[in-house]
């Protein structure tokens, strides 16, 4: 009885953890950018064609809408925010859960 208890909240706290909103960490962040097409443009420590992603989390760092300014930006990409040029738009290329967790792994790198 007790075990089957046990094995019960295990697979609550299983269920749990995959519906809650942590931000990837650093390794399945940068695979998600990799698998995503970031990369070819960005590097999280670097600039390269686009801003690292670093320096990205520092300017939104405190920001309350950061999560909302960075889903829009990668669905529909822009310019004029960093002098760099021109960022394509991700949506649909990018399922909207990606982009959602793209943008959390951004702004998670604020130090
Ligand atoms: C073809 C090159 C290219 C690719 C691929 C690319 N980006 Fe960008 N990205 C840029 C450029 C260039 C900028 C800076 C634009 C500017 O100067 O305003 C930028 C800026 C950004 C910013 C900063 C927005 C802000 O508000 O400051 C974020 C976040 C971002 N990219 C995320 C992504 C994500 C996530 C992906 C993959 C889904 C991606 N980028 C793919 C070129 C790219």
């Amino acid at each position: 009885m007790k075990s089957r208890w046990l094995i019960g909240a295990g697979a609550a706290a299983l269920l749990f953890s995959a519906q809650s909103h942590a931000a990837l960490d650093m390794e399945a962040g940068k695979a998600l950018g990799k698998k995503s097409g970031c990369f070819a443009c960005h590097q999280v420590e670097t600039k390269r064609v686009g801003p690292s992603w670093n320096d990205v989390a520092a300017k939104y760092k405190g920001n309350a809408d950061a999560k909302k300014v960075l889903v829009e930006w990668i669905k529909k990409g822009g310019t004029g925010r960093w002098q760099m040029g021109v960022m394509p738009a991700y949506s649909p290329r990018v399922a909207d859960a990606d982009i959602d967790q793209l943008a959390d792994f951004i702004i998670s790198l604020a130090k």
